[in-house]
């Protein structure tokens, strides 16, 4: 269906022209005065040289032929050249009806769909997740919902860091923990056992302990980086250690992501492009694109009209190691392979931003992706603490995801406990819902490539620009509903869909449509922005302009039937369309709350 400020723009268009101006100086926006009026036009102001004639005296021409629109019931000239407009109930209750009726809300679908890859979590196989591995997770969640939403098909994946150094580290202290492990006996011939060598809490310690360590204790360090090596030279032992860990590790991942409502498509890792790397670089030799300096090979990457400096990408270090480097453009060369995406989206910390230019420069430079791919980074900003830095716990640490996600739940349960009469358990239940919603939006209310605060009482708490008051909302709207229904007979309960929409009959009940007939619009420039915050602007001011709706009206109460089930239909797709918007930034509401 068409955008309600395109159709106002089009009846506007018309209106120019019947006086004689060109229609394209009819483009509506919302008003910036809402106390004048709701919608407004400034083409007088931007005719006015064209035409040689003083705004004002266009806006009255324009405004005369919209006397009778049965788009706007209010067209006023205001000076110095201003169109001032209220739109007709009538023309807003068609719209509802066609929202209401309409697939996904009347979001036109893409001609021609993207197929587009997401690149998010940033999660490293040994280390367990920690508060850093929040924003990508969520984000990029929210991201691929919407995208996938406005009509695109979306691939995310993790990209697991299962080739790195921490995965060396735990196999050097298991090494020195347990040393007669068979994976250590270089003679060994038979079959490794299918069992790890360690219990899921040995696990848990052994890396930030072989971590540790190895700041303080450089030969241990030496030996860690040799023993990534042989694990990934293919040295049977190490390599059926590093399956173990990396087995291990994806249980645990799994859940965790899990909990936090993060679903990928795929979970693959810097280790599945292994094979692809000797290819990779014999192509860039042969293409004249890599050389050797220093030791090592790299490719160079600056322009012309840098203002930085952008230092070449080492793609072989001198002892012919892969570095990060390697394994991102080696997997670049394997998606354009197996999925020829038109996008591949990155999201990171937005320190890696050089990084990912580099690796861009580098894939375009030497055509591992055709003029047609695009590649974004899209960097986040930090999540800091209430000092302003990056968060931390209490005695200054890293705090695990895990235990951030439980503070959460924690105080969000309180706060349930405190204002309600509720079993223990369901109280329980009902937290672990809010908390994810305290979390999540508290992240993807701000914009993504900026700084925020993680105020845990601001978070979860039920007033304000927050999950829970959106949440709040939701079961508000859902206990009038169900208490409609407890009214009715068996065979119309099921139905509340099929009650006609009226004409809204107040300001309150007006502004609440006018809320939601924005829905396309947005979801329009939330996908192409790559922008989950415009998802929250939304379902907040929508919640706003129902609760205000809600204190202004009668809904049960209202005496006419007509007008009543009119009420009711709204309610039925004010709660869809909510549901819908936090559905797309990864959370849901419970029944109660
Ligand atoms: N594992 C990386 C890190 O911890 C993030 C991975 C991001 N994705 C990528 N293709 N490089 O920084």
């Amino acid at each position: 269906m068409k955008k309600i400020l395109d159709l106002l723009s089009e009846e506007m268009g018309k209106a120019f022209e019947a006086a004689g101006y060109d229609s394209t100086l009819g483009r509506v926006t919302l008003s910036n005065r809402p106390d004048l009026c709701e919608y407004q036009c400034n083409g007088a102001m931007a005719g006015a040289k064209t035409y040689h004639k003083a705004p004002i005296a266009i806006a009255n021409e324009v405004a005369v032929q919209l006397a009778d629109s049965r788009v706007f019931k209010e067209a006023v000239a205001v000076a110095p050249g201003f169109l001032n407009l209220k739109l007709r109930e009538s023309c807003l209750l068609e719209l509802v009806q066609e929202m209401a009726s309409s697939p996904k809300y009347g979001l036109e679908m893409p001609g021609h769909p993207k197929k587009i890859m997401i690149d998010y979590g940033g999660a490293n196989v040994a280390k367990p997740l920690h508060v850093g591995h929040l924003r990508p997770a969520i984000i990029g969640e929210s991201i691929k919902r919407i995208c996938r939403y406005a009509g695109n098909e979306c691939i995310g994946d993790v990209h697991l860091g299962d080739w790195g150094t921490p995965i060396g580290l735990v196999i050097m202290e298991l090494q020195d923990r347990k040393p007669d492990l068979v994976y250590f006996d270089e003679d060994y011939q038979g079959e490794y056992p299918k069992e790890p060598p360690f219990t899921e809490a040995e696990f848990a310690e052994i890396y930030p302990y072989a971590s540790a360590r190895s700041k303080e204790d450089p030969a241990f360090r030496a030996r860690a980086l040799e023993a990534t090596l042989k694990f990934q030279s293919g040295v049977p032992g190490y390599r059926a250690l590093w399956k173990h860990i990396v087995d291990v590790s994806k249980v645990d991942l799994k859940r965790n992501y899990d909990s936090l409502h993060v679903e990928f498509d795929l979970w693959k890792g810097e280790s599945d492009v292994n094979d692809l790397i000797p290819e990779m670089v014999a192509y860039m030799k042969e293409g004249g694109y890599a050389y050797i300096s220093e030791g090592a090979l790299v490719v160079d990457v600056k322009e012309e009209t840098d203002t930085k400096e952008v230092p070449p990408c080492m793609i072989l270090k001198s002892d012919g190691a892969a570095l990060y480097n390697t394994t991102d453009l080696a997997t670049i060369m394997e998606r354009m392979r197996l999925y020829a995406p038109d996008e591949i989206i990155y999201i990171t910390d937005k320190r890696q931003d050089l990084y990912f230019e580099q690796v861009f420069r580098c894939a375009r430079k030497t055509k591992l992706v055709g003029p047609d791919t695009v590649l974004k980074f899209l960097g986040h900003g930090t999540m800091n603490g209430r000092d302003g830095k990056p968060f931390k716990t209490r005695d200054g640490g890293v705090m695990s995801l895990e235990s951030l996600v439980g503070e959460t739940k924690e105080e969000m349960y309180r706060k349930i406990r405190e204002g309600r009469e509720m079993p223990e358990e369901e109280a329980r239940a009902v937290a672990q819902t809010v908390a994810l919603s305290a979390l999540k939006y508290g992240d993807l209310s701000n914009q993504t490539s900026k700084d925020y605060v993680f105020d845990i009482d601001r978070f979860t708490s039920f007033e304000g620009d927050t999950g829970p008051y959106i949440l709040y909302t939701i079961v508000r709207i859902k206990s009038i509903l169900n208490k409609y229904k407890e009214r009715l007979g068996e065979a119309d309960r099921n139905n509340l869909c099929g009650l006609s929409f009226k004409e809204a009959s107040s300001e309150s009940e007006k502004a609440l449509e006018m809320v939601l007939v924005q829905w396309g619009t947005m979801i329009e420039s939330a996908a192409r922005e790559l922008a989950p915050y415009r998802v929250c602007a939304y379902v907040y001011d929508l919640a706003n302009a129902f609760n205000r709706f809600y204190h202004e009206t009668k809904i049960l109460g209202e005496e006419d039937q007509e007008k009543r089930e009119g009420l009711i239909a709204l309610l039925v797709l004010v709660r869809d369309v909510m549901e819908t918007s936090v559905d797309l930034l990864g959370f849901a509401a419970p029944e109660k709350m």
